[in-house]
């Protein structure tokens, strides 16, 4: 009998349970009605009083360890989280979910409502070269008009920068493909400015670019009187004002009719009420031949905007910057969009 235990005691020193089931059946095999425990209670029962001492203290020492160490594993939690199974029918928590970034919402409005009515989406690099961004554009070198978009350069190479506009985009889109073109050109673009309230020297734009036989001035102004209203409602007014980009004629801007309500209305829109939203154009016959195709014999407009300015325009945000810090409390309020 003394054997027998000190067999169990060595077997139980070095017990681990790798699982909750495991700890089980090993409680069951001690404790249990027939575990061993039990079983050498009812020997001892028969043994002669003077072997009685020794043996009833040993089998107590192995009922105490054995006990301590169900104790142990039952009550280490991290022991019960490993070793339980995953549970897929748990529902899950519902208080971490992230949001939307509000330019993503933004230009994601803004590519639907052009979607429905035809563009397609075409997008190009961001690093650029000379050609895209500026030539093909009809601004070639030490044109004066390159200062309205400050550059950055990558290294020395004045052949390779970061897009200003994505009107690149148009010149690679129709280098590749024949007319009729109707695409839209979501993407980041680079200037060299000082961060403000106002300005940042990244920031995303929306071209547009719409090229076939017969493409008049009248077909730009209903395009962008039907964008309007999708985006700011039914009720909303716009305006084309003359302008200059060296890669339409004739040129405008865009603006919106904002009111004048408030204080608030005064600030934004400079007293006027109107707000400018974006550029446009006819595509200058010069850019169409750069990019080969025939301008006697093909029309079309582009425009351009920005995705930050509609932003700020839409949720009332006055500081551009909180768009790039990624402040967890500001992109919260979008959850919901
Ligand atoms: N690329 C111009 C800018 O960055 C915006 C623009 C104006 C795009 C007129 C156009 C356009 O396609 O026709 O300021």
């Amino acid at each position: 009998m003394l054997k027998k235990i000190n067999r169990l005691l060595k077997e139980v020193d070095g017990f681990v349970p790798n699982n909750k089931d495991e700890l089980e059946s090993f409680r069951l095999s001690f404790l249990g009605k027939k575990g061993y425990l039990n079983s050498l209670f009812n020997d001892f029962k028969k043994l002669p009083v003077e072997s009685k001492k020794d043996l009833g203290k040993k089998i107590n020492q192995l009922k105490k360890t054995v006990k301590n160490i169900i104790k142990k594993y039952h009550s280490d939690s991290s022991f019960e989280e490993k070793q339980s199974f995953i549970d897929l029918s748990k529902p899950v928590l519902l208080n971490n979910f992230g949001s939307r970034h509000p330019l993503s919402i933004v230009r994601k409005n803004i590519v639907d409502i052009f979607n429905a009515i035809g563009f397609n989406s075409s997008e190009g690099p961001e690093i650029e070269d000379d050609w895209h961004n500026f030539t093909a554009l009809n601004l070639p070198k030490d044109h004066p008009a390159r200062d309205m978009q400050d550059t950055f350069f990558i290294q020395t190479n004045p052949d390779v920068l970061l897009r200003t506009h994505t009107s690149s985009v148009q010149v690679r889109h129709m280098t590749k493909n024949k007319p009729p073109i109707r695409i839209l050109s979501p993407g980041r673009v680079y200037r060299n400015e000082a961060v403000s309230a106002r300005a940042h020297c990244i920031f995303h734009q929306i071209e547009g670019l719409y090229i076939d036989t017969n493409v008049s001035f009248a077909d730009l102004k209903q395009t962008l009187l039907y964008f309007a209203k999708e985006l700011f409602g039914e009720k909303t007014k716009i305006r084309l004002r003359p302008s200059y980009f060296p890669f339409t004629e004739p040129s405008a801007e865009v603006d919106i009719y904002w009111g004048l309500n408030n204080e608030s209305d005064y600030r934004i829109t400079k007293g006027t009420g109107w707000l400018e939203v974006l550029g446009c154009g006819m595509v200058d016959p010069n850019v169409l031949k750069n990019c080969g195709i025939d301008p006697k014999k093909y029309s079309g407009y582009a425009f351009g905007m920005g995705v930050e300015r509609i932003a700020m325009l839409k949720y009332g945000v006055t500081d551009l910057r909180l768009f790039f810090e990624n402040n967890v409390s500001f992109l919260k309020q979008f959850s919901s969009l």
